[in-house]
């Protein structure tokens, strides 16, 4: 069996297009994604994952003006108070918001993690990030230690925080007894006295543990310092590596560092970014690739967008009729090197003008994408897909309904979730 996560973001949803219905109005107001949550939940899924950034990009064009004109990262709101909402309104599906382990002090943090694990009775996440955008550090007041990696070792420290304070209420802590005139046993409280490089706390936590005591940790970072942040703390890895082999590489280096680290592979659940598109022929589906293909004028503008936004260097100045220019960056790294992936003796317009798929794109029907998934997971070792994207309701609907009943049909996707809360459903197979 696989398992399946959402992407997306607290963002415009769709806007501007044929079936984009009212989305320029509705994206702030919670229904959408309660029906959302509700059409995953009724095809298996694991979860539903918010990324989260905390600027309007500006790289691209020098100018903000490209993101906001076309509501691209921006506007955003803060995903954290709408998991609650969406828990109140569903049953099972797990709920992960994004936190920067740059900006949130380990003890708000570990305190907020631990309301909304209550609140959602079970079914919360965090996707740990440690920020890649300069403007994000300078609306916190935070630019002056802007090292990639440095950020990664102040992450790490900021998790073991995080991790004394959810321990620091023994089990069997809250007694409630009336009787005996004690709610809470303090001999079972305890302050964490963490002294480290970065941070310091004196805790315990002010609140005992909600019912998973940790939320599923999750993590993206592809770097290798932040696949070593992810074989010592996540329970889910959402990946980006480009086709087949790259891939199988990026589950076999997390499996070799999870052992190193003392974990075995299985304790991890790896999922690959991927886009997909389910169409009721083949015919339909090969009309929508050719054209997708072939669109270079858009292919062009949206791929140096968005390596202007992982990178922080302005697609708009490349040369686009020169070799493609050797890049660097401070920002995410594994990203950009994603965009850069067979660049070489070719020119930026060429690279750019076709589709750069995540990890994968799936294009076809529901049969043949359930034989494809299942194909490239025993291949990879990938445990499942993360399907990104807008939650525009028709395509919710085409994987939901479409995808989804033909891979629950095969035992691709799971039928019911057996136990109450998020962690326990995602490590039952
Ligand atoms: C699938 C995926 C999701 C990501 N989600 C976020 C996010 O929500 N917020 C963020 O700041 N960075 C996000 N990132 C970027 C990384 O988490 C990380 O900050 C960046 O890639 C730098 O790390 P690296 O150099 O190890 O790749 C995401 C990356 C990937 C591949």
């Amino acid at each position: 069996m696989l398992h399946f996560g959402w992407f997306l973001s607290y963002t415009v949803q769709s806007w501007g297009r044929t079936w984009s219905g009212r989305g320029g109005e509705e994206w702030t107001q919670p229904e959408q994604y309660i029906e959302a949550a509700r059409a995953l939940e009724r095809a298996g899924f694991d979860y539903m994952m918010f990324e989260d950034g905390s600027f309007i990009p500006d790289v691209y064009g020098s100018s903000q003006d490209w993101a906001l004109r076309n509501a691209a990262a921006a506007p955003k709101l803060d995903p954290l108070p709408l998991l609650a909402t969406i828990a109140r309104e569903t049953d099972n599906i797990g709920l992960i918001g994004t936190v920067t382990t740059s900006w949130y002090p380990p003890f708000f943090a570990a305190r907020l993690l631990t309301t909304l694990d209550h609140l959602t009775k079970g079914r919360v996440g965090m996707n740990l990030v440690t920020a890649h955008n300069i403007r994000s550090a300078e609306n916190y007041g935070l630019q002056d230690d802007w090292d990639h990696d440095k950020r990664y070792a102040r992450a790490d420290e900021w998790m073991q925080v995080v991790s004394q304070l959810w321990d620091a209420w023994e089990p069997g802590a809250i007694v409630n007894d009336p009787v005996t005139r004690t709610y809470v046993d303090p001999s079972k409280v305890h302050p964490i006295n963490f002294e480290g490089k970065y941070y310091r706390s004196r805790g315990p936590l002010n609140c005992q543990p909600g019912p998973q005591r940790r939320p599923v940790i999750c993590q993206a970072g592809g770097s290798p310092t932040g696949r070593e942040f992810g074989a010592r703390h996540a329970d889910t890895i959402i990946a980006q590596a480009r086709g087949v082999e790259r891939m199988k590489e990026y589950r076999d280096d997390i499996s070799r560092r999870l052992i190193a680290n003392g974990r075995k592979p299985q304790d991890v659940k790896v999922l690959f970014i991927c886009d997909v598109h389910v169409f009721a022929t083949m015919a339909e589906a090969d009309a929508f690739r050719a054209v997708r293909e072939n669109d270079a004028a858009l292919n062009l503008e949206l791929n140096l967008a968005s390596l202007s936004f992982a990178s922080g260097i302005d697609g708009s100045t490349l040369d686009l009729d020169a070799p493609f220019p050797e890049l660097t960056t401070n920002n995410a790294q594994s990203v950009l090197q994603h965009y850069l992936i067979g660049s070489e003796g070719k020119t930026v317009r060429e690279v750019m003008s076709k589709p750069i798929s995540q990890s994968i794109s799936f294009t076809g029907t529901p049969e043949s994408i359930a034989d494809e998934m299942a194909d490239i997971a025993a291949q990879t070792g990938a445990d499942g897909f993360l399907i990104g994207g807008g939650i525009e309701r028709r395509q919710v609907a085409e994987v939901s309904d479409g995808l989804g009943a033909e891979l629950r049909r095969r035992g691709l996707a799971r039928d019911s979730y057996d136990w109450p809360t998020f962690r326990e459903n995602l490590f039952a197979f």
